[in-house]
């Protein structure tokens, strides 16, 4: 017995059918909405297909209401069960009545609330000579109470030795990568990563868990096809009809990046993306494979998202939430972002990701639109769908809704027959009329489900199977965080256009991309959402041109700065190459050159990377793989972005010997040596440096003298902050520079901004004060904030 026991704690996943017993389902939310529209009617599928197999199951519907209230709110949700399509009515009947009698009300607010539901399935179990195979709690209910029910059950609901434990959690999983990180650490305190089930229902919808099995299945045609060399680009998309209006008090904490991009869009665009693992079904390969995507993910700027709201939104929020007649809300309802991903199977292709409320239909799907290089001399009323390389050629996972109306699988006949699944899909009949993407559904080899079933009852049934292929690990989770939060913290101010809302909209929101950027193809906006304030836009102003002690100064909000700046950076290296046939560019690290990087690597296809040579101004005594390494960072925001020969790069020799700068290992020296060798004159020919809040300037710190004058080129010198050990150029090297240009973003630097602007030449104190170029020339570039605070 002792030995069955063991052996069920190890392999919690083993199939539930070979472990024969009881199952309790504890639905917390039971009378809420999501509960009455899906999880009561995914639960009672459940049972219908599991009822015959050797397991016994008690229902037990939770909540805070008192139990007379609850059991009648219950009872309500209930009533609207219906059967299977494909059932009997008096089987279906049947089974419904035994449901209904399995299901049971109760009210779970205390501990000892919990303490009792333990009790109570024990002596079911017992008093019925079952023996118990484990309990599902399904969270239905808000973020916020999920910590105090994940404590309860853990320390007072958990099955005896031998049963398995499963929590099933609804998204919002936190609000940005922070939040959803503390809300994982809480939750990973009470449950096992294998007992915990993150729904997100889009894993659940036919189409989308088709997209592996169908690439498995398709394996050989897909080979050659699934890559940057045939793909013209991907559409994400999910349009909806509904607004936001009666969950408006939701809708303005998330909007819809965080509603629907962040989730369900990104999980989609991570199955069409992802490296196929030989085993499919493995949840474990899948979710490696998936994380591998993640990684190659390019990093989201503003310029990759526009931003839509409803016009009536506004006013629904207002409503809802009792705002005054002022209040504006910037909560976008739709976006349209544009990833890419940077690898060898996907470089330059776009993927458009795109969902909105109040849009004039009600359509999911995703596109894989293939190149199409071919020109046709025939007539096109001549061209043979399966023959003619004119068609487009596409594959559609349609997710449901639009014209076809439900789930399916669309191959244009042009590309190759595909293989779907033997059962469960079939082929499409033809719909005289009918037209997908412009095409008449004939151009396609068309299969579809062959019943249809919602996706919750579909999830519900992998949880009951312990199929984690269809739910979001931690590590999914964090990782898809990751990638959006900095898109979401950069467009946190952003004023979204405002459009009518269904089919009046037209193409107010149509879209257009370039590079790295997404714009809407219409220009001009009607009409711009109020900001808060009367605060002046950006485009108010133009970049202001003036002096800062003595040398030019270019001001202006941080956009305009960077692509100023970056414009500036590229005619300057365009000259050099001309005139010398290379470019030597110093870079500062730290926080403000980062958009400056990436504006250089998605903007500027005519820089001479060819011929750039990359210098450190400075670097901490990290090794260069450190997230704080300065190289790092020039690594993850521009290097891995643009192509620039590696004897082009000259990362500062810190880590030398398995040390950081040690003073014997002359990694300063070396550095010395190799720009004595390579830069003529020791001249940069452009030196971007930075300015610190207490006015320092690279790694040249006030009270410490190293590097201030002086012979040495490169010099290690002392930061009051961590890493305290750093190597920079010094400054009469940097002096020597033919132009220089200071970078000075944000109100933090307002202060010393203003101090410094008043000093004289006192390096000491504030070593940017030292900043000179002895022939070359020295640009100021601050925003507005660091300028005028
Ligand atoms: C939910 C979002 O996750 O998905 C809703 O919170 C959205 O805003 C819904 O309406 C759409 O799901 P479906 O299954 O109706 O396409």
């Amino acid at each position: 017995m002792l030995m069955v026991a063991v052996c069920v704690a190890l392999v919690g996943c083993l199939q539930a059918q070979e472990l024969q017993g009881h199952v309790s389902i504890i639905l917390l939310g039971a009378t809420g909405d999501l509960a009455k529209k899906y999880l009561w009617q995914g639960l009672f599928q459940l049972y219908v297909d599991e009822v015959g197999k050797d397991h016994s199951f008690s229902f037990h519907g939770a909540a805070l209401t008192a139990p007379k209230q609850g059991q009648e709110l219950m009872a309500k949700a209930l009533e609207s069960l219906s059967c299977p399509k494909d059932m009997e009515p008096s089987h279906c009947m049947e089974l419904k009545d035994q449901f209904l009698r399995l299901s049971q009300y109760r009210q779970l607010k205390t501990v000892e609330d919990y303490e009792t539901l333990a009790k109570d399935i024990e002596a079911q179990v017992k008093e019925e000579g079952l023996r118990e195979t484990g309990r599902i709690f399904y969270f239905s209910v808000p973020p916020f109470a999920y910590v105090d029910i994940a404590r309860n059950i853990n320390s007072s609901c958990r099955p005896g030795p031998g049963s398995w434990l499963r929590v099933v959690f609804e998204k919002p999983f936190g609000h940005d990568h922070l939040s959803a990180q503390q809300l994982a650490t809480e939750l990973g305190s009470f449950f096992q990563e294998e007992e915990m089930y993150r729904v997100d229902h889009y894993l659940g919808k036919q189409a989308v868990a088709q997209i592996l099995p169908f690439r498995d299945q398709n394996r050989k045609a897909l080979d050659s096809l699934w890559n940057r060399h045939h793909v013209e680009r991907v559409e994400v998309i999910m349009k909806e009809t509904v607004d936001a209006e009666g969950r408006i008090s939701f809708y303005e904490e998330y909007g819809v990046i965080r509603d629907i991009l962040q989730n369900h869009l990104t999980e989609i665009l991570t199955l069409v993306a992802m490296e196929l693992p030989h085993d499919v079904s493995s949840s474990a390969a899948v979710l490696q494979h998936k994380l591998q995507a993640f990684r190659a993910l390019r990093g989201l700027h503003r310029g990759s998202a526009v931003l839509g709201q409803y016009q009536a939104y506004s006013a629904q929020a207002r409503r809802e939430l009792q705002r005054p007649e002022s209040f504006h809300s910037l909560t976008p309802t739709f976006a349209g972002v544009l990833v890419h991903i940077d690898n060898l199977r996907w470089e330059g292709v776009p993927f458009i990701l795109m969902s909105g409320k109040a849009l004039d239909e009600r359509v999911g799907y995703v596109r894989i639109l293939f190149k199409n290089r071919a020109f046709c001399v025939h007539r096109e009323g001549h061209w043979a769908p399966e023959q003619s390389q004119c068609l487009p050629r596409q594959i559609i996972f349609h997710i449901g809704h639009g014209e076809l109306g439900h789930p399916a699988i669309l191959v244009s006949r042009n590309l190759f027959r595909p293989s779907v699944p033997a059962h469960g899909w079939m082929e499409l009949q033809e719909r005289p009329g009918l037209q997908v993407f412009g095409r008449p559904l004939s151009d396609f080899y068309a299969y579809s489900p062959v019943k249809e079933r919602d996706a919750y009852s579909i999830l519900l049934s992998h949880i009951f199977h312990c199929r984690k292929e269809s739910f979001i690990t931690t590590e999914n989770l964090l990782a898809s965080w990751v990638f959006w939060t900095p898109l979401l913290d950069s467009l946190a101010h952003e004023v979204p256009r405002l459009y009518p809302g269904g089919a009046e909209t037209g193409h107010l929101l149509d879209l257009e991309f370039n590079g790295g950027h997404l714009t809407f193809s219409q220009q001009q906006p009607e009409q711009l959402v109020p900001g808060p304030g009367s605060a002046p836009k950006p485009s108010d102003f133009r970049v202001l041109g003036t002096r800062y002690r003595e040398s030019p100064l270019i001001s202006a909000w941080p956009e305009e700065l960077i692509s100023k700046l970056a414009s500036d950076i590229e005619a300057t290296a365009v000259q050099a190459v001309r005139r010398f046939g290379k470019f030597h560019l110093a870079l500062s690290g730290g926080s403000s050159p980062i958009a400056l990087f990436q504006q250089l690597a998605m903007g500027h296809y005519s820089f001479p990377w060819a011929h750039t040579h990359l210098w450190l101004v400075d670097e901490r005594c990290v090794p260069l793989s450190d997230p704080d390494s300065n190289f790092q960072g020039l690594q993850s925001h521009l290097l891995q972005h643009i192509r620039v020969p590696y004897y082009n790069i000259h990362p500062m020799p810190v880590h030398l010997h398995q040390r950081l700068c040690a003073e014997e290992d002359q990694g300063a020296q070396t550095y010395a040596g190799e720009i004595s060798a390579l830069v003529a004159n020791s001249s940069f020919d452009l030196v971007l440096l930075g300015m610190g809040t207490d006015g320092h300037t690279a790694s040249l710190f006030p009270q410490s003298p190293t590097g201030l004058d002086g012979e040495q080129l490169v010099v290690l010198t002392q930061s009051p902050s961590r890493p305290y050990q750093r190597m920079s150029l010094s400054l009469p090297l940097i002096n020597r520079a033919k132009k220089v240009a200071v970078l000075v973003m944000g109100r933090t630097k307002r202060e010393i901004t203003m101090l410094v602007s008043r000093v004289g030449h006192e390096p000491k104190k504030w070593p940017i004060s030292g900043v000179l170029p002895s022939s070359g020339q020295l640009v100021w570039y601050m925003d507005y904030e660091a300028f005028l605070g």
